[in-house]
Formats: structure tokens, sequence, C-alpha cells
């Protein structure tokens, strides 16, 4: 699958065959594939948690505002940032901007490798943090930014109405 093709496929996927595990090879690749986004000054401030215990996930799920698809999927991989990464180079801006466009922009590199793997994937953003941080006991300067089920889709997605680029676009 080419990279216009995963971007057209790519959805957001909220139900999982459930039973069906996600192998450590295509984890590894999913991470290898967020490894290889852009940052800045090339600090790659990405952090991984990869989670596949079940009681785990339920507190994930419940940091989650009760997103109990979190709990379904046989893995879920929690992206973060690394505050400190870019604080010596680029101090404020770098903490409070670079950190979290870089991690961004990995978080989308993984989305699309799962897609062209086949898997399914959710990009969840609206969880508690603190409940995060202390369900996996994350360090002081880790923040979790999204946490991403992941597994084989139960169902096909419908794409949802994407709006017309041309009406958001000003060319000078
Ligand atoms: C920053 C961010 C936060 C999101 N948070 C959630 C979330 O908490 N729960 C959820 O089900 N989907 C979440 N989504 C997924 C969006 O709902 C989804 O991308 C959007 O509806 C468009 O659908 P598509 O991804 O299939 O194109 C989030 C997406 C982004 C980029």
């Amino acid at each position: 699958m080419d990279v216009f093709e995963a971007m057209e496929k790519r959805r957001s996927v909220r139900s999982f065959d459930a039973g069906r595990e996600v192998a450590m090879e295509l984890v590894e690749e999913l991470l290898r594939c967020a490894c290889q986004a852009p940052s800045a000054g090339n600090v790659q401030p990405w952090r991984f948690v990869v989670v596949r215990d079940a009681g785990l996930r339920v507190r994930l799920a419940e940091a989650a505002l009760g997103q109990s698809f979190l709990a379904e999927a046989p893995v879920v991989i929690v992206v973060c940032a690394d505050l400190a990464a870019h604080a010596a180079s680029y101090g404020r801006r770098g903490v409070e901007l670079y950190a979290v466009q870089d991690t961004a922009a990995a978080i989308e590199n993984l989305l699309l490798c799962a897609t062209a793997l086949g898997l399914g994937a959710c990009w969840v953003g609206a969880f508690r943090e603190d409940e995060v941080t202390r369900a996996l006991r994350l360090a002081r300067d880790i923040r979790p930014l999204a946490l991403v089920p992941v597994g084989y889709p139960a169902r096909e997605e419908v794409q949802p109405r994407k709006m017309d680029c041309k009406r958001l676009t000003t060319y000078l």
C-alpha cells in the first residue's frame, strides 16, 4: 500500500476483532514507523508505552472517560512526549510546542502504518492525564499525549465527511 492509499483508507477504528492478538513484530513495525517522523532539531522526544495487560487497559479506558474500546483492543500504545528533551535547545517553545508537534507527527505515522498493515487504530486524546500518569507510573517529564488502541478491525468504517480543502486554503 502506498502512502496515498494509506491516507485515504485510514479511519478511526473503535471496534476490534475480539481475541485476535497483534503480533509483537507488528507492534515493533508500528513503533519503527512512528520513529521516522520529522522532529525539530531531530531531538525525537516521543516515548511509547505498549500496554497489553488487561487490568491496565481497563484503567486507561476509565481515565479516558469510559471509552471502553480501549479495554477491548488487544494492545494500547500510549504515545508520550519527553518534555525535557527539547528544553535545553529550544526552551519554552521546545517544551510547549515542538515536543507536542513532533509527537503528533509520530502518532500520525503510526496510524498510517497500522492501516498499511491491515490493523485498525484510533487516536484517543480525551483522557485525564494524571490518571494515565499514575497507572503507568510515568516519570515527571513524560507527558502522555495519545492513547492508541490497536487491533484487527471488526468491520469496515465509513469515511466521515471531510471538509473541502479548497475552502480552507488561501493562495497568495
Ligand atoms: C487530537 C485528537 C484527539 C482525538 N480524541 C479522540 C477520542 O478521545 N476518542 C475518539 O473516539 N476519537 C478521538 N479522535 C479521533 C477523531 O474523532 C477522528 O479522527 C475524527 O472523527 C475523524 O475520523 P477519521 O479519523 O476516521 O478520519 C481524536 C483525534 C485527534 C486528532
